[in-house]
């Protein structure tokens, strides 16, 4: 059964007198995993941002785990839920990469320090970084500190992971190792909202694809449907163009 963890209803969205989200509607169900693809401006990072609360829509619905999160009173029990990476992983560069892993969960989950060194030491592992647990974040390379980000963020069990482009700030060769940890987390079912520009990676793991042009989501459909038979001619100029400056 479908099972929708966040629904949005009509939201708008201005900084000043531009208007970034012009009415969007948009609906992720559980064990989904959906890509957000579209021109650079076009809302796709705002979207993403007022799932988690970074920005507050002006007007509309957004319900994620069945509550109104517009009008919940404790935002930071909300956000513990809910997994977030970013193009510039965020890390504390006064901590080492255990230490990243470790504190979040004493501050917000209230667990003994033998159950959170426990628990880091496992998704370490599993981003293939447990053997960097004492390094110096400053010492990592992008997609190393990308890896420990994720596992960080696996850390606090988030029922729903947010990811902003976390690829688009690394170097060639470290993409694939980024992009390999995440597919893993989708083919174990965790429900996952990916703002991504790699094509391959979005067609290749997504359930549904959403394609938002100029503050609006302009086409949604699976991989096959968007890519090889897209309805809106907008859509396809931008695949178009995406696939070539692939090549
Ligand atoms: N805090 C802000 N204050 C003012 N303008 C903003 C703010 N955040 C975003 N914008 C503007 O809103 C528009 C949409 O931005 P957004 O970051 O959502 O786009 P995007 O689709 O994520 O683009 P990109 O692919 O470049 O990341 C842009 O014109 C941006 O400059
Ligand atoms: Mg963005």
């Amino acid at each position: 059964m479908t099972e929708p963890i966040v629904e949005i209803k009509n939201i708008h969205k201005s900084f000043g007198p531009l208007e970034v989200l012009k009415g969007v509607d948009f609906t992720v169900n559980k064990g989904e995993v959906v890509c957000l693809i579209g021109r650079s401006g076009s809302g796709k990072s705002t979207l993403l941002r007022c799932i988690n609360l970074l920005e507050k829509p002006d007007s509309g619905v957004i319900n994620v785990f069945g509550q109104d999160i517009l009008h919940t009173r404790n935002v930071n029990a909300y956000r513990a839920q809910v997994g977030m990476c970013f193009q510039q992983f965020n890390l504390f560069n006064n901590m080492n990469v255990l230490e990243n892993c470790v504190k979040p969960q004493l501050k917000v989950l209230h667990i003994s320090k033998n159950e959170a060194t426990e628990k880091a030491l496992k998704f370490l592992d599993k981003v293939g970084m447990k053997k960097f647990a004492g390094a110096d974040v400053r010492t990592l390379s992008g997609g190393q500190k990308q890896r420990v980000a994720i596992a960080r963020a696996l850390c606090m069990s988030p029922k729903l992971m947010l990811f902003d482009e976390p690829t688009s700030a690394l170097d060639p060769e470290m993409v694939g190792e980024v992009l390999s940890v995440m597919k893993e987390l989708a083919n174990e079912g965790l429900t996952m909202i990916i703002v991504t520009h790699e094509m391959n990676f979005a067609r290749d793991v997504s359930d549904r694809i959403v394609f938002m042009d100029q503050g609006k989501i302009e086409e949604q459909g699976s991989p096959d449907q968007l890519f090889n038979t897209p309805k809106s001619e907008r859509t396809r100029s931008f695949l178009n163009a995406s696939i070539a400056n692939a090549r």
